[in-house]
């Protein structure tokens, strides 16, 4: 990093996907209050997800970062401790048949901005700004809510302190303890097969525990069994509230970004000599990076120099997102140059947003088996490179939704009208995640 770094040096630089605010006055005036708003996060929080990460580059545990694509500011309670659980249970079996520690991160309490691939929508001859995210504007199809309004960068920031602390109280206040592995499927899949699958386990588990409690090892002696450590993320996309929350650590005076543990930079933001990167590599927080079809070798290379030139393990993650049909070809030659550069990233596959199409009656959606599909290829890259398969990246609700096809129910295109819910792309339901998860549980094993 060059000295000349302050959290306000990527304003000098060219930047891409800002929403066009029409009120410079009302975006200073919210940036302010954010700018005096306590942290969302505390810097040592961040610094623990780094060492936690650390570990999964160093091959001895495995990521699951996942969430909605765009989070919304109307979640109920309810909404978020399901999200909540899938998430737990995925890592539940990949910790139990996978035999790995998993680090969990959601992409929650601050998923709300999104980039388009358009800046404007067009319904017949009506022409609006695209939805930006509930962050910028709303997703109705009128002028005034899709009008950019800075206020909305405040409610975010609430949204995100409201979810942040239930999720706190959830993972440390006995919603996860491990005994509860079975009643979190109650209200759930049990009659899935994914379900079936996932209560044979939970009773495996439970006698485990009932055995290790008559050896005197229960969550009142052993703490872990009772807590579990669950991290934020979303991507820094709008770096005027990312700014805002930015603050320097009185313990060590290095700057983190406080509104997530751990941020990442989005596919369409990661140009070497652009704001968005200028802006991460200043923040110690554990950065993100999606690498899509597109990305070079150099690229790659010049990334992991520019966001992590100390070579801290932990510090980078690189995020595949190659598509089933690519994956194969165009990993093994990244994986390879970056493990002879000697930078320890870890490397996480999205499979969402390299499978993504329109069927035919017009839903955006994404097939279970391709996303398997490019998860498998993503293992078999990584074992022809000799290098660790770190984790996945996936989008998910714990509602029912009906948005991706495929999975144990075998979800047809057909059905997506029936509870299509998504404010950007679409998710993995409960049952096709946690069926995701044995899957990728089996792959872990076969490594
Ligand atoms: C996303 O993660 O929702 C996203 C927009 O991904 P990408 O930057 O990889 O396109
Ligand atoms: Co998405």
């Amino acid at each position: 990093m060059t000295s000349t770094w302050t959290p306000s040096t990527w304003r000098d630089l060219p930047i891409k996907h800002q929403p066009a605010w029409p009120d410079a006055g009302e975006l200073d005036q919210a940036l302010k209050m954010l700018g005096q708003m306590p942290p969302l996060v505390f810097a040592g929080e961040a610094r623990n997800l780094t060492d936690q990460l650390a570990r999964v580059a160093r091959g001895e545990a495995f990521l699951l970062q996942a969430g909605d694509c765009a989070e919304s500011f109307d979640s109920s309670a309810d909404s978020i401790r399901d999200k909540l659980r899938v998430i737990l249970q995925m890592a539940v079996v990949l910790t139990y048949s996978g035999g790995l520690p998993v680090v969990k991160v959601g992409r929650i309490a601050g998923q709300f901005a999104k980039p388009r691939s358009s800046p404007v929508e067009t319904k017949g001859d009506v022409e609006l700004p695209s939805f930006l995210g509930q962050i910028v504007n709303d997703i109705g199809f009128t002028e005034s809510e899709r009008r950019p309004d800075a206020q909305r960068l405040l409610t975010a920031y609430h949204r995100a302190a409201s979810t942040l602390n239930l999720l706190r109280a959830f993972t440390r206040g006995g919603y996860a303890d491990l005994s509860q592995i079975s009643t979190w499927n109650r209200e759930f899949v049990a009659s899935s097969p994914a379900g079936e699958r996932y209560e044979k386990m939970a009773d495996e588990i439970d006698r485990a525990l009932t055995f290790m409690d008559a050896c005197g090892v229960n969550s009142s002696t052993v703490p872990a069994l009772h807590e579990v450590d669950f991290f934020t993320s979303h991507e820094a996309l709008l770096l005027n509230y990312e700014e805002a929350l930015t603050r320097e650590d009185s313990l060590t005076g290095d700057w983190y970004d406080c509104s997530a543990h751990m941020l990442w930079i989005g596919e369409r933001t990661r140009q070497l000599d652009g704001a968005h990167v200028d802006f991460l590599r200043g923040v110690k927080n554990p950065l993100g990076c999606k690498v899509g079809p597109t990305a070079t070798v150099d690229e790659v290379l010049a990334l992991c120099d520019a966001l992590n030139p100390e070579k801290t393990a932990g510090r980078l993650t690189l995020i595949t997102r190659q598509g089933a049909d690519n994956v194969r070809d165009n990993l093994p030659p990244l994986l390879a140059a970056v493990r002879d550069s000697g930078h320890p990233v870890v490397w996480a596959c999205d499979p969402m947003h390299g499978n993504t199409y329109t069927a035919e009656g017009g839903h955006k959606t994404r097939h279970f088996d391709r996303i398997l599909d490019e998860i498998a290829g993503f293992f078999a890259a990584h074992r022809q490179e000799g290098t660790w398969a770190g984790g996945i990246h996936v989008e998910l609700t714990g509602d029912s939704v009906t948005e991706c096809v495929g999975g144990g129910d075998d979800l047809q295109e057909t059905a997506l009208d029936q509870a299509y819910e998504t404010m950007c792309d679409p998710r993995l339901n409960g049952r096709q995640s946690v069926d995701l998860a044995f899957m990728v549980a089996e792959l872990l094993q076969t490594d």
